[in-house]
């Protein structure tokens, strides 16, 4: 028999869940016999053929997290995994070349999704998690430990979702909650390989096409293989740190960046 990871029948709440790796997730956790809420601004048919329950939100809004939690909580019974995954966001001109092009706009929104949203999600779900003795899961990036490497309000808030995860766990522990991260490097996602993604304007101000940088990606990266993750990779990270078969996982940062990070 194989690893049973006891997450049939459990409710599971994904943001960022329209593509990508927020995609990926839910179907691995629905293929594990998981209900799950699935939330972004906007669905899409590759979401809605996974068979979850789409929440539109906008979670770099103030209310947002509120209102997708309210919302998840008046569809399922109770919340045993909340997965933070939605980030990402508007890349201002020229932040690549100077951190401080795009003004304070550029690192109040890249702080309000990339951090923001996980902490407000979190704040409205853990008494519910608490109750159902359940786990968080947020996708960082291995950016946040190389933050000279993607635009800095980015990679900064990111180091940021670390911290804040690290402590979370702690403080939370005893009421039997479990909090992990993920970090991912390059993957295979709308947001690094899409025509009007985060990749296609990284090309753009380097004056290459989408192609050539996505070839050059994970070399440039440090990564130890010469293709982009598959985000089915990032989702089985994911699903290990939720299932109730690793009580002591707890305040792990899980590297999926095919050795990208250069120390032990
Ligand atoms: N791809 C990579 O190489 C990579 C590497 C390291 C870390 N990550 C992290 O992995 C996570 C997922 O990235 P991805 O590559 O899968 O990105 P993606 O393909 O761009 O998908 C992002 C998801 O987040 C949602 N989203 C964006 N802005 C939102 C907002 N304001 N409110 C609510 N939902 C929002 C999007 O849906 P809507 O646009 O409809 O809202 C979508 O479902 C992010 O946290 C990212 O930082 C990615």
């Amino acid at each position: 028999m194989g690893m049973d990871l006891q997450l049939a029948g459990t409710h599971v709440l994904v943001t960022g869940a329209s593509k990508g790796i927020g995609l990926a997730i839910v179907g691995a956790f629905r293929a594990e016999g998981a209900s799950v809420i699935a939330s972004a601004r906007r669905s899409t048919p590759e979401l809605e053929a996974t068979g979850a329950t789409f929440v539109a939100a906008d979670l770099a809004g103030a209310d947002g997290p509120r209102r997708l939690v309210e919302a998840a909580l008046s569809i399922a019974p109770r919340i045993d995994v909340l997965v933070n995954n939605a980030g990402g966001g508007e890349l201002a001109d020229g932040i690549l070349e100077d951190p401080f092009n795009g003004g304070p706009d550029a690192w109040a929104g890249a702080f309000a999704l990339n951090l923001g949203a996980a902490v407000e999600t979190t704040r409205a779900a853990l008494p519910a998690l608490v109750e159902a003795g359940g786990a968080v899961v947020n996708i960082s990036s291995d950016s946040a430990r190389r933050p000279w490497t993607t635009p800095l309000p980015y990679s900064a808030a990111k180091a940021a979702l670390n911290a804040f995860s690290r402590a979370l766990a702690e403080r939370v522990a005893a009421s039997g909650v479990r909090v992990n991260v993920v970090s991912p490097s390059a993957t295979r996602t709308p947001m690094l390989v899409g025509e009007d993604g985060y990749g296609a304007k990284v090309a753009t101000s380097m004056g290459v096409d989408l192609d050539t940088f996505v070839t050059s990606m994970p070399k440039q990266n440090g990564m130890l293989t010469d293709t982009l993750i598959d985000p089915a990779e990032i989702a089985r990270a994911v699903l290990l740190l939720a299932s109730p078969a690793m009580p002591s996982a707890i305040g792990a940062n899980w590297a999926v960046d095919a050795g990208a990070t250069k120390f032990a």
